[in-house]
């Protein structure tokens, strides 16, 4: 197993006293796998992410990659997250390079490093650019460059798209599944949008509402080919309806709930 989330439960301490965000969590994926998860608002998406990427600690449970615990962040797990986290004052470059330059690569092996991830996310020309002076699409295409750049095992996703308009994001998500084929990275990516689930990757883990546990895993039967023609086959069609049946189920169990 390349990934394994064991039992994870995680509880946080609020005002209104303690709150469990996510219980019974047991996923595990394969080297080389694309995988997404998706769940309503507040089940716990994020959190699940930001445990595995060692940013934050499980109340309980286990998370191992390639059978090793998670104990903090680590070049393993590359993340990209949905708000743009580049550092504004420097430019793509050094924002690419900065991982690396923290985990005291030389100037030589950070700069080969750079161009590289700078033509698999096609930014080349845009080396010296400063993040404003690019567009929403660009700078997670940067983004994407830098959690590369210290080849990580693992790419966590959070929403990366999110913040994009429609059209941007259909080219982002063609990028994404290119640079998937080309470097075979394992994937884990989160999401609420069901037909970008349905259509990057090749199992779904479907989140119950607050507290997040797996409601169930759909495996897709999709060819593995995918263009913007897969989104009219009528395999894609039912994937995602019964994806979405699956969360409409659970909105209404929290209606019941509340
Ligand atoms: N640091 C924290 N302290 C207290 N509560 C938190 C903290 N982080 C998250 N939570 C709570 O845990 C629950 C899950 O939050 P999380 O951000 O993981 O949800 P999400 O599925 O990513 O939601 P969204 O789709 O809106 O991004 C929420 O109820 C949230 O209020
Ligand atoms: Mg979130």
């Amino acid at each position: 197993m390349h990934l394994a989330v064991t039992q994870l439960y995680k509880q946080f301490k609020t005002r209104q006293g303690p709150l469990v965000a996510l219980k019974d969590i047991n996923l595990s994926i394969e080297e080389g796998e694309f995988i997404c998860a998706v769940g309503a608002s507040g089940s716990g998406k994020s959190t699940l992410l930001r445990l595995i990427a060692g940013l934050d600690t499980p109340t309980a449970g286990e998370i191992q990659v390639d059978g090793v615990p998670v104990t903090g962040p680590g070049p393993d797990r590359g993340m990209v997250f949905q708000k743009y986290t580049l550092y504004p004052w420097m430019n793509v470059a050094q924002n690419v390079g900065f991982g690396l330059k923290l985990q005291g690569a030389s100037h030589i092996q950070r700069r080969e490093r750079v161009t590289h991830y700078l033509e698999v996310v096609g930014l080349s020309q845009f080396a010296r650019a400063l993040p404003q002076e690019l567009s929403g699409g660009m700078q997670q295409r940067v983004a994407i460059a830098r959690a590369l750049a210290s080849a990580p095992k693992i790419l966590l996703m959070d929403e990366p798209f999110g913040a994009l308009d429609a059209q941007t994001k259909e080219t982002m998500q063609q990028f994404l599944l290119e640079l998937w084929r080309r470097t075979r990275t394992t994937i884990l990516m989160i999401t609420h949008d069901v037909e970008e689930a349905v259509f990057l990757s090749q199992r779904i883990y479907v989140l119950t509402s607050r507290p997040g546990s797996i409601k169930t895993e759909i495996r897709m039967d999709l060819p593995s080919e995918r263009n913007y023609h897969t989104k009219s086959h009528s395999t894609f069609q039912d994937c995602k309806e019964t994806v979405l049946d699956l969360l409409r189920n659970e909105s209404g169990r929290e209606a019941a709930v509340v």
